[in-house]
């Protein structure tokens, strides 16, 4: 699935500010080997010219659907075969709307109707278009079909506004496509991860638990695959697909997720401790399901503290390198720095989970990891991307250690 040398890889480019990164985009296409051949929609040709594509990509930029000379050498049939991995960067809100209603209507359009290759966009726009709802639509039915949406990033933008709708890097989309697996840097690597929320019972159908979706667990588990590692993954309550090649232990509550802990903690190389664990649980689980009562409105549930896993981990004799998370609704640098020194780790992702931005539930994310000498940011991005960032940056850091 990953892009490797030789990968036929045909690069799209449509019109936006954004298509100036284009050609070092295929550049490093090239420097992983691939083959490399580019389309432009007629708008990308006002932001930049084919001369410069096919001088990046060592061949004739194609630009028309129904060009007489082209059909006569690689027509649009041809291309749309010879493509293995198609990647569409920028990608306009204009063009994903194109995809997405599934319109032929230029050569783009047309070569991602008539081809089996994987298709990437790596959207790229102003931030009201890519919070309007139709674009947020679009993107969704793109990625139910398969389709994989890369970025954006978020940040100042080239309108003078600020938000999400930042081309991804070029460099890092490339590693994306290549999924660091020329690297493979965790070959060898044992990584034990915990994800999702907790369940704790009150009776046999309540209990106390929170929105953590899991994603976050899940998109460090992929990746950490995908750098070769072998993974086990303590899941809490979640409706997510197992990242092929993981080993996946399904929990209830924190008790049960500890036990999975400490049963596989002692051959890991990596503790990742995702999961938003409960940190009190009801005192008394009853058998039988809670009836109200007329005798009061008011009703009192007892709770108990939880074990604290991270902590648990952290206070072991040759312990494994240590990642714990914190959401923090305020204070967020503050109260991560407190946590890793409290739970003797190595590294703590702080996220935001405050308000709509917060990270439960979306598929985005953006964290700081805290360590013992300093502080490094991770800007917005798919929990996936983060999660590669986040695995370079902890590789770094626990060889430096
Ligand atoms: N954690 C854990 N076991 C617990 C509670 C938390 O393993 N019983 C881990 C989480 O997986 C996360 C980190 O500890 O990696 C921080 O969790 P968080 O709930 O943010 O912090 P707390 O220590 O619970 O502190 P507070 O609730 O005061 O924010």
């Amino acid at each position: 699935m990953f892009i490797h040398k030789n990968k036929r890889v045909l690069v799209g480019v449509t019109g936006g500010i954004a298509a100036y990164k284009s050609p070092e985009l295929v550049r490093r296409l090239k420097d992983r080997g691939c083959d490399v051949r580019v389309v432009m929609s007629e708008g990308a040709k006002a932001f930049i010219t084919p001369l410069t594509l096919q001088a990046v990509s060592g061949n004739k930029v194609h630009e028309e659907l129904l060009d007489e000379e082209a059909e006569l050498g690689m027509g649009h049939i041809e291309l749309a075969r010879w493509a293995e991995q198609i990647v569409i960067a920028p990608a306009t809100a204009n063009f994903i709307a194109k995809l997405a209603a599934g319109r032929a209507d230029d050569l783009l359009s047309t070569l991602v109707l008539a081809t089996s290759a994987e298709i990437a966009v790596a959207p790229a726009m102003n931030q009201q278009m890519w919070q309007h709802p139709s674009t947020a639509e679009n993107l969704s039915l793109l990625q139910d079909r398969g389709v994989r949406v890369i970025g954006p990033g978020s940040g100042d933008q080239a309108c003078g506004e600020v938000g999400p709708g930042r081309m991804t890097d070029p460099t890092e989309i490339a590693t994306l496509l290549a999924g660091e697996a020329l690297a493979r840097p965790l070959v060898g690597k044992r990584v034990l991860i915990t994800a999702g929320p907790t369940w704790e019972a009150m009776d046999p159908v309540r209990g106390i638990t929170n929105h953590s979706s899991g994603k976050m667990g899940f998109a460090l588990a992929e990746a950490a695959l995908d750098c070769g590692a072998e993974v086990t993954l303590v899941s809490g309550p979640v409706h997510l697909e197992t990242p092929a090649g993981a080993t996946r232990i399904d929990v209830r509550s924190a008790q049960n997720m500890l036990e999975a802990v400490l049963e596989n903690v002692n051959s890991a190389d990596y503790f990742v401790a995702v999961a938003a664990v409960a940190d009190y649980r009801p005192i008394n689980v009853a058998e039988q399901k809670i009836k109200k009562t007329d005798e009061s409105d008011e009703m009192t549930i007892r709770l108990v503290k939880n074990p604290d896993i991270l902590a648990t981990v952290g206070a072991m004799p040759n312990r494994p390198y240590c990642i714990g998370f914190a959401a923090e609704t305020e204070n967020q640098i503050a109260h991560a720095r407190a946590k890793l020194t409290r739970k003797n780790v190595d590294i703590i992702a702080a996220n935001n989970v405050a308000g709509d931005e917060g990270a439960f539930g979306s598929d985005q994310n953006a964290v700081t990891l805290i360590h013992h000498n300093g502080e490094i940011e991770i800007p917005t991005n798919d929990k996936y991307a983060v999660a590669i960032s986040m695995w370079r940056h902890i590789l770094k850091l626990a060889n430096s250690a």
